[in-house]
């Protein structure tokens, strides 16, 4: 009877391309009995097209497609003043002509954000932990702001530093003032508009954090801070044997530790309730925004606003 069939199939028009014949070879007939693991299978993976591991790139890719069709014709404005965005070669994909990249594209979320609170016109930003730039690069791109300091490690400003003055035109980059962690003191007498924090609130010393909070209460009118709700661990990577010690601290560090699912909204919704709490300079200080800060899962933001100071 087999053999009947697979004369009929090879004869016929019927016949079966090689790639099926040899994913067919994959099935596993265990794997049927009780469907324990049948749809985390290698023969599910090759008959479904969205195998995660080996998806990686295009999940990115596909993930930057459908927010950049997204976002509004504002936002498409932010992004095309943020010019030499493609420096460094990063993964973009093209929408309307703009390339996209994930960096950017967090930047215009952050800064559709801010505008709507702040006219940053004129003001005097800091920013808390700057990574290569990409927040100064946006804002000085869409704002003309006027003074924007960067506090970060010596090692990270080594990279900001040429990276901002590479995109910036060089009457944006003369605006900027970078202030290495051991000249954090020089800050003292300064005033600032608007401070703002991403995602480095959590990779730091608990008594830094402090520190950083007590200066803002003191030193700011207005405060933006995004980064994650909660502690997780990373269970959909696979291999993190080799970098167990960075991981221990990273689950220690920043003032929010406890630990989170963040795959689960209502648990990331709980937790933001803490975010607000911790992050709140003092009782003289009112929070005026938050929210769920797309697209990371358990990413939250928030502004405050010094009462009565302006
Ligand atoms: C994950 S990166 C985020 C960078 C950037 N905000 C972004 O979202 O792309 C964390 C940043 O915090 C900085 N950082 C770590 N410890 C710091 C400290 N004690 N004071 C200031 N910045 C610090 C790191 O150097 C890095 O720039």
């Amino acid at each position: 009877m087999k053999q009947l069939n697979e004369r009929y199939i090879k004869e016929s028009k019927m016949q079966i391309d090689e790639q099926w014949t040899s994913i067919n070879k994959l099935k596993d007939d265990d794997a049927l009995k009780d469907w324990e693991a049948f749809k985390v299978s290698p023969y599910f993976y090759r008959i479904t097209t969205w195998d995660p591991a080996t998806n990686g790139l295009r999940y990115l890719k596909i993930l930057l497609y459908n927010l950049g069709s997204r976002l509004t014709p504002q936002q498409f404005n932010f992004l095309s003043n943020i010019k030499n965005r493609t420096v460094g070669n990063p993964n973009t994909v093209t929408i309307e002509g703009e390339e996209l990249c994930y960096d950017y594209l967090q930047s215009v979320y952050e800064i559709t954000t801010l505008f709507k609170l702040i006219d940053l016109n004129n003001r005097n930003i800091l920013e808390i932990g700057a990574g290569y730039g990409r927040t100064c690069h946006a804002i000085l791109s869409n704002a003309e702001c006027r003074s924007y300091t960067i506090v970060d490690l010596e090692e990270r400003i080594s990279v900001s530093r040429p990276y901002l003055k590479k995109v910036l035109d060089s009457s944006d980059y003369e605006k900027i003032t970078f202030t290495p962690i051991t000249n954090f003191d020089n800050l003292k007498e300064k005033r600032f508009d608007l401070t703002i924090q991403i995602d480095g609130f959590n990779e730091m010393v608990k008594g830094v954090v402090e520190n950083y909070i007590n200066f803002i209460n003191t030193n700011s009118l207005n405060f933006y801070v995004k980064n994650p709700v909660g502690k997780y661990r990373n269970t959909e990577v696979r291999d993190t044997a080799h970098d167990a010690h960075t991981i221990d601290r990273a689950l220690n560090s920043g003032i929010i530790t406890d630990f989170i699912d963040i795959n689960n909204n209502r648990e990331i919704a709980e937790a933001s309730r803490n975010f607000t709490t911790v992050f709140k300079p003092s009782e003289r200080w009112e929070l005026v925004h938050e929210s769920w800060a797309p697209p990371v899962s358990h990413c939250w933001e928030s502004f405050f606003k010094k009462i009565n100071e302006e």
